[in-house]
This record gives structure tokens, sequence and C-alpha cells, in this order.
């Protein structure tokens, strides 16, 4: 363990707790369209518990300066409202001697006036550059925000292009060099009809390899990037969310922010730190963020997949709907979707026994029950990609493995990033002996979802123990504050990573300060899934703080597997089809992979 300087938690007299309260969101937005950023004193720029304003900025007046610039994201060219760029902030708000960061920014113009102000964006991960995703879907996102307000898209600290980046890896061995065909990204291997005490004895000579791969793996950060790494973490991202509202719109305007996934649990720590400077907050495919400050990583995952049993069934049973050849899965249409299911979950079992050898791929390999159980939580989440998953699935099951093995290999351009946010957030873990791990997850297993230990390979934020440094800052809740203007909480049914469970979470700690609109499909985050009336939500509420009705449902406008979905991915014909290709982008945005074949 490097570094031991000490923890301000939930520093009381931070900025947002010294901020006037606004009620009137309109008049301070007129305001801001009057200053131009430029135009700002740097001495207002600076915010944050020990940089008194006004102190050194002379010293180092590049602090809270934005430059825009064309982007060079391929497909955002294209549009002059696109502009991408970097500002420069404190690197430790609470040292001022410490340096500066850089954090990537695009900004996608309002097309029509008066202009509102911004909203800035958090596709997720963590881990997803925000800078490309609104470079890149700027004008799908402003379909959801309203065409009068900037999208402004952040790389939060260590991701993208923010500076520091997070790179632990250096030399000959890249991160995915070593992490390629171990269990991390193999995942688990076990079959569900194994004996308890058999399947334990398994998954705990793979819990300790975890163990030991997680060791090394930070061991290598520590030695790498040392202080560096101590700043990635949410509370220091919320305090630059604060700085950029202060550098491109002013002093008093109040922070706008859409946060997907991971950027729910942002938009938690955001709402909970800078209660008084909440303006429209909308947080869609909520994750628990005081489960995720609070509790060790192994035991999130019995809460995390309470949902995810319903959109699997679901996923049957439209297979059973459509039938062959849409879901390639089913033998006839209509035939019980538990067959189906039997089929599948026997052949996932019998690769335990005996792994699929697939040589014709990029990266020839095997294809393992681990690796079968990765791509199905890896897709359940995106339902508009059901037809793909059930056709790679039917090819596996056939004998031809190469489809779903390659959609599974660690992309290559992975690093730690994700590690570097929730190893900064977590409370430090004592010393975990594997058998603790595996016995909470075997029994999430049996009991909750078979995906249980799959979910700890796909959203990697385990092994933080071995986490080689203290993070300035680690907010840790309360996360009932009252809020200058209520935010706007999103949630799927049947949601298979972020269950509607954390949303009503949320909406019970901000009772009189959120809405909760629940919309009927399967799917991580609304988007997911097309929804005309989970859209009017969003807009009516951007637009003016418009709240939808107490306990309001929304439908999906169609179902997974339907030929509207198919032909909503193909075409371009209005709002729909762009909230369609936006679910699909804000997918891959989250897991970090490439999409401008999409845009
Ligand atoms: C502040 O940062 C400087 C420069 O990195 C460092 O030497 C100093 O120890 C830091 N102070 C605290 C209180 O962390
Ligand atoms: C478990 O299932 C596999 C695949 O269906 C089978 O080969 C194996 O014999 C079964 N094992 C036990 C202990 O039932
Ligand atoms: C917020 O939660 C804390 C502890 O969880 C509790 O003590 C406090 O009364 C709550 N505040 C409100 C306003 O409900
Ligand atoms: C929310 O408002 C209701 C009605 O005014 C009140 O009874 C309740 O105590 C409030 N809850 C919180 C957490 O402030
Ligand atoms: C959404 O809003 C539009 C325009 O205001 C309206 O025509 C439409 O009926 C609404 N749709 C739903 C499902 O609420």
């Amino acid at each position: 363990m490097g570094d031991k300087s000490p923890i301000l938690d939930n520093e009381p007299g931070g900025p947002g707790g010294k901020r006037p309260k606004r009620k009137d969101v309109g008049v301070s937005r007129f305001i801001l369209l009057l200053i131009l950023c430029a135009t700002i004193p740097a001495t207002l720029l600076l915010v944050g518990p020990k940089l008194g304003l006004g102190k050194e900025i002379e010293e180092d007046n590049a602090l809270g300066k934005v430059t825009w610039t064309a982007c060079r994201q391929r497909g955002s060219g294209g549009s002059p409202l696109a502009e991408c760029g970097a500002i420069t902030v404190p690197l430790d708000y609470f040292n001022e001697s410490a340096g500066t960061a850089s954090i990537g920014l695009s900004r996608y113009r309002a097309s029509v006036s008066p202009r509102k102000g911004i909203v800035l964006i958090n596709p997720g991960g963590p881990g997803g550059s925000g800078k490309t995703f609104v470079a890149m879907a700027g004008k799908l996102l402003q379909t959801l925000v309203g065409e009068d307000y900037d999208v402004i898209g952040f790389d939060p600290r260590g991701i993208g292009d923010s500076r520091p980046s997070t790179k632990c890896f250096t030399g000959d061995t890249s991160y995915t060099t070593f992490v390629r065909n171990t269990v991390l990204t193999r995942s688990y291997d076990l079959a569900s009809n194994l004996s308890d005490t058999e399947a334990k004895k398994m998954l705990v000579r793979q819990q300790r390899e975890a163990e030991a791969l997680y060791k090394t793996q930070f061991d290598i950060c520590g030695k790498t990037m040392g202080d560096q790494l101590r700043y990635m973490g949410t509370s220091t991202v919320v305090r630059d969310i604060d700085f950029i509202t202060t550098a491109l719109e002013g002093p008093d305007a109040l922070i706008n922010f859409y946060g997907f996934s991971y950027g729910t649990i942002l938009g938690q720590y955001l709402v909970n730190m800078f209660p008084d400077r909440v303006g429209r907050v909308a947080i869609d495919g909520v994750a628990d963020a005081s489960a995720w400050a609070s509790e060790p990583y192994y035991t999130w995952y019995r809460g995390w997949l309470s949902s995810t049993t319903d959109a699997y069934d679901i996923f049957f049973q439209r297979c059973s709907e459509v039938g062959p050849p849409h879901c390639p899965l089913a033998q006839e249409k209509g035939e019980d979707p538990s067959d189906i299911k039997d089929r599948l979950e026997n052949f996932i079992d019998s690769l335990f026994y005996e792994p699929m050898s697939v040589p014709d791929t990029n990266v020839p390999g095997l294809l393992t029950a681990g690796r079968m159980r990765m791509f199905l939580l890896g897709n359940l989440v995106a339902p508009l990609s059901w037809p793909y998953m059930s056709n790679a699935l039917a090819l596996a099951m056939g004998g031809h493995g190469a489809a779903v093995l390659e959609a599974v290999q660690p992309n290559p351009r992975a690093e730690l990033t994700r590690s570097a946010v929730s190893c900064n957030d977590q409370k430090p873990l004592a010393p975990l002996a594997p058998e603790t791990v595996v016995d909470e997850v075997l029994d999430v297993f049996h009991k909750v979802s078979r995906l249980a230990f799959t979910v700890i390979t796909t959203e990697p934020d385990a092994g933080c123990q071995y986490w080689p440094v203290t993070p300035p800052e680690r907010f840790q809740g309360p996360w009932n504050r009252t809020l200058s203007n209520p935010i706007l909480i999103l949630s799927n049914e049947a949601d298979p990573v972020t269950p509607l469970r954390n949303g009503e979470i949320v909406h019970k700690f901000l009772e009189n300060s959120s809405s909760l609109v629940i919309q009927n499909s399967p799917g991580h985050c609304t988007l997911a899934m097309p929804s005309a009336c989970t859209n009017n939500v969003t807009r009516a509420f951007f637009a003016d703080g418009t709240l939808p009705a107490k306990g309001m449902h929304c439908p999906a406008d169609y179902p997974p597997f339907s030929g509207a979905a198919i032909k909503a991915l193909s075409e371009d014909s209005g709002r729909l089809d762009a909230q369609a290709k936006l679910g699909l982008i804000l997918d891959l945005a989250r897991k970090g992979l490439p999409y401008d074949h999409l845009v």
C-alpha cells in the first residue's frame, strides 16, 4: 500500500454546500446565455474545498480554459455542430500544489434557439468515453434532451483522452496479453449439475487464480502509475463536473446531467455532493451507489442480478413466439420456452466437461461454459441484439463456436480504467478468503441467477484489496439529501444488470426529490428498447422540469425480435429509429467497443 494520505470523506463545507439555493432554473439559464466562457474571469473558475477563490490563478491561468476544435472521431466530421476540446482542471481539488489534469471534452451544439444551456453526458462503464459518445452521437442524444441544449461529452479521469490516463501495462506486455485465457477473461467455469462440494472446490481454485491476477495487475499499476492513480475516483469526477459547468456556463449555473448505467452512480454522487447545484439530472439504468461505495463487491450481485432471470425468461419467451429462422434456438414456433432454455443450458454444462475447439477465428481458442455465459450476459442487456445473439448461440450449439468466442475475446484496447474508478470508490476491503467470495456467489448462482459468477468478470470491479493508492476523497453518502431540483429516475422492468430494485432504492432515498418512471421492457437502460412514452417523459423533463405522474409506467413500442426492431436498425426514419440506434451505440460505448459503423 503506497499512499496513506487521509480520506476527506463527505467534506460538509464543499462548494455544493456553500452555493445559494436556486429555484428558478430558467432565469439562471437566461443569464448564462449572456456569458461567454472566454469572458469569465479566471478567478471565478476555481472551485474546490482547498483551492480558495482567486489565489493561485495568476500562476496558472490555463485552469478552466477550453479551446474547441473540429473532432477527429470518425462519423462526427460531417456535422459543424460537433466540436472537441479539453479543459484543464486541478489534479487534486484538495492540494493546489499537485498540479493539473486535462479532461477530454466534446460538444454537440444546440440547433434551436433560444439555447437552454448544457447537459453533461456519461455513457457508463466506468470506462466509456463520453467525449467520443457525444462527438459521434450528439445529434441522437438531443432527441432525448431537446435540440435547444448543447450536449457535452467528457472523458472521466483516467479514461479516453483525459490525462493522466490509466495505463498500467507498458513495454512488451499489454493488459490484453496479460489477461488473455485467464479466469478474468475466460470467466469462471462450472456446470450447474455439479454437487455443491465439487463446485465449491473448483471455484475456490479459480478464485485463487483470480486473486493472484488482481494482485499482479495492481502491483504493476502501482509501479507504473503511482500517485497518478489516486485521482480517477467518482468523487473527483463529480468535482470535475462542477468545475466544467462553472467554466462553460458560469458559477451560478445549475448542473444538468444525463447518466446511463455507471453514469447513474456518478449521478447519485453528484446530486448528493452538490445538492444545491442540481438542475436537470436524469439517471437511466440505475446502479446502487450506496452499495457501490460501502459494501464489499462480492455482496453486490444478489441485488444486481435480481431481474436477470426475468430478462432471460423474456428472451426464451420471445424466441418461442417468433420461432425459427428469426430465433434459430427454437425448433418451431410456439415451442415451450423452457425446452429451448434447457437445451441451451445443457449445452453450456456440456462445455464444462468438454470445451469446444475453435480454430477458425482471428484469435483461435476454446469455447468454454464460462465464455458462453459471458456471451449470454453481454447480450442479454441489449434486446435489439437478441436476433444476433440467438443466431450465434445456435451456431455454437451446432459446433461452430467462432462467433461467440470472437465476441468474448478481451477488447484489445482494454486497460485497467474501470478498476481505477471502482477501486478508488470502494471502501478498503480486509484480506479476503476465496471461500468467502465463492460461498456468497455460489448461493446467488443457485437462488438468483446462473450468471452470478459471470458478472464478476463482465463487470470487473474486484480485487481492490490490492489497489495500491488511497484517493484524496471518497464520498460515502448520505444519499438522501434534499435537492434544489428533483431528478428523473428511469428503470426497466427487467434490466439484467441494473434492476428496477435499484431505481426504487434511489427513489426512496430521494423521496421528495425524484420521480421514477418504469419502462415495461427487458434490457439495460430504457434506451435498450425504443419507447415514445419514455422519450416524451424525458424531453418534457429537460424542457421545463415537468415530472411524470407518480407510478408512471411506459410501454416499449415493440417487443424484442419484432420486425420493427430489425427495420429500425437498417433505416433512419425518425425519432424512434434514432432511439434504437442510440440504444445500440450506448451498449457499445459503455463496453468501450467501437461503433463508427452505426453513425
Ligand atoms: C500535495 O502535492 C504535492 C505535490 O505532488 C506533494 O508533494 C504533497 O505531499 C501533497 N500534499 C498533500 C497534503 O497531500
Ligand atoms: C452433468 O451434465 C453433463 C452434460 O449434460 C453430463 O455429461 C454429466 O454427466 C452430468 N453430470 C452429473 C454429475 O450429473
Ligand atoms: C438520511 O439518512 C440518514 C441515515 O441514512 C438519516 O439519519 C437521516 O434522517 C435521513 N435524512 C432524511 C432527510 O431523511
Ligand atoms: C416527503 O414529503 C412528505 C410530505 O410532505 C413528508 O411527509 C416526508 O417526511 C418527506 N420525506 C422526506 C425524506 O423528507
Ligand atoms: C409523445 O408526444 C407527442 C408529441 O407531443 C405526441 O403526439 C405523442 O402522442 C406522445 N406519445 C406518447 C406515447 O405519449
